[in-house]
């Protein structure tokens, strides 16, 4: 009975004393465990009388429920001790400024293709796509670009195999929108194209071009001067003039470059116009009869325009970028600024 009670004792002051649940835990198997103190006592009881026995049983049972009971309190203390540190600890300033989620901004491209394809949607255009692995003879074929024609070489292609390449210009959508047969065509496609060529100031291995492909009776090469006047307008401002110089493709007879008038000087002659107060934008031209033909059109009964720009090119002009590469690196600190 002495040494229950010199038991019960230690063990209130150790817990009382204890400063984590580690501790706790020790005390608890010191005492309590397989071969812990109060189970040892136990043991006592096959040498007691058997009718002080059940006396003693009791008496070291409910030291051991006290024991636990206090265990369990201590185990609360400590974990509220330590909560009111963390609370203490990560106090939460409701006055901070909130954190800005970073949201993304639209590609100086995107914005330039929107505004491109809002003005020829508006003037009755459809805007259709085509594939960027694209055959040979859409890229070329068909366009009149025929093996070994030099053009070929002009355009330094990514082939896949002998028959399948990465497309050199989107001008392979208006062989494959011609072929369909449906009649009259007004389309416009945008797309990514590819080209073996070094990265530079203006130069680039991938980037975007906008088709344009008109078909139907009586088109003229005054409906190409129109629309494309139209278009620079659009553009460029009110005040812009093109410029219609004779060019060579194979696909279009005749075929022009177009230059807009330089809408930074307004022709005067600037750093941006190279002092010439013209700016070159696009390729066009009358779709080669033949090229109708190889498309399944009749060229005696539909005639049509076609033209190619370079969307980069439009973008770089329109927000006054100077370096091609800043496209494509898409750092946010610079696209935000469009
Ligand atoms: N495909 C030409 C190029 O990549 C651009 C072009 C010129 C497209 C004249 C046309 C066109 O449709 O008529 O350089």
């Amino acid at each position: 009975m002495a040494t229950l009670d010199e038991i019960r004792s230690a063990a209130a002051k150790r817990i009382a004393e204890a400063g984590g649940l580690d501790v706790l835990n020790d005390i608890r198997v010191n005492i309590l465990g397989k071969k812990g103190e109060l189970t040892q006592l136990m043991k006592n009881l096959k040498d007691m009388a058997p009718e002080d026995r059940p006396k003693f049983g009791q008496l070291v049972n409910s030291a051991r429920e006290e024991i636990e009971r206090q265990l369990q309190e201590a185990r609360d203390r400590i974990a509220k001790k330590a909560r009111e540190l963390q609370l203490e600890a990560e106090v939460i300033d409701v006055t901070l400024p909130a954190k800005k989620a970073q949201i993304g901004h639209r590609h100086p491209n995107s914005l330039a293709l929107d505004e491109i394809e809002r003005v020829f949607v508006g003037m009755g255009y459809e805007v259709v796509e085509g594939p960027e692995v694209e055959y040979d003879m859409y890229n070329f074929e068909k366009l009149n670009i025929p093996a070994n024609h030099p053009a070929k070489d002009e355009q330094d292609t990514f082939y896949i195999n002998k028959e399948i390449l990465l497309r050199t210009q989107t001008s392979s959508v208006q062989a494959r929108v011609m072929e369909k047969g449906k009649l009259p065509i007004r389309i416009i496609a945008p797309g990514r194209v590819f080209r073996s060529d070094e990265v530079d100031a203006t130069h680039s291995p991938s980037f975007n071009q906008i088709e344009g492909l008109v078909v139907d009776k009586n088109i003229t090469f005054a409906d190409l001067k129109g629309t494309l006047a139209e278009i620079a307008k659009q553009l460029f401002g009110e005040d812009t003039k093109v410029k219609f110089r004779p060019h060579h493709f194979p696909f279009t007879e005749p075929s022009a470059e177009v230059d807009v008038s330089c809408f930074k000087c307004g022709g005067k002659g600037c750093r941006f116009c190279k002092g010439s107060g013209w700016i070159e934008i696009l390729g066009c031209g009358m779709v080669h009869p033949h090229v109708l033909e190889m498309c399944g059109i009749d060229p005696e009964e539909y005639t049509g325009f076609a033209f190619g720009l370079g969307l980069e090119r439009i973008s770089l002009l329109k927000y006054e970028i100077d370096d091609m590469r800043l496209l494509y690196e898409n750092d946010i600190r610079f696209i935000k600024q469009f």
